[in-house]
């Protein structure tokens, strides 16, 4: 389940497999700068600071330049991280629209965190006993 951080407030959303970045921001009860939702504006970029992302469409030149494809900008209605990411926005910060929403990511993220752990102490009991 990838992650998605936002920098620099340290929020931390959880990705369905293929999930764009700007479709998990909004549920998880997110609102940013949006305009097509399409790949077509470039209004919807922010900073992507670590990790990696690919984008699930072509997207024109005339919205993201060659410059911007290799300086970390992101375009959130499109790009689908590859992992854990951390992301800055650009035009002030994300506004939190929908506590319910965020709830239950935050709800995803305990689970997570659980089964991670879980994983980790299965793996180190195993380990032990050979
Ligand atoms: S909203 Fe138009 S390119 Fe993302």
């Amino acid at each position: 389940m990838p992650t998605v951080t936002i920098h620099p407030t340290g929020e931390v959303i959880f990705l369905d497999p293929e999930e764009t970045v700007l479709s998990g921001l909004y549920k998880a009860g997110y609102a940013y700068t949006v305009g097509c939702r399409r790949g077509g504006c470039g209004i919807c970029k922010v900073d992507c600071r670590e990790g990696t992302f690919v984008y699930n469409r072509p997207i024109a030149d005339s919205v993201i330049s060659d410059e911007e494809r290799t300086d970390g900008t992101c375009l959130s209605c499109r790009a689908v991280p590859e992992g854990d990411i951390t992301i800055e926005m650009r035009d002030g910060d994300v506004r939190l629209v929908n506590k319910f929403l965020r709830d239950i990511n935050e709800r995803a993220r305990q689970r997570a965190e659980a089964l991670a752990r879980a994983q980790a102490d299965l793996a180190s009991a195993t380990t032990s006993k050979e």
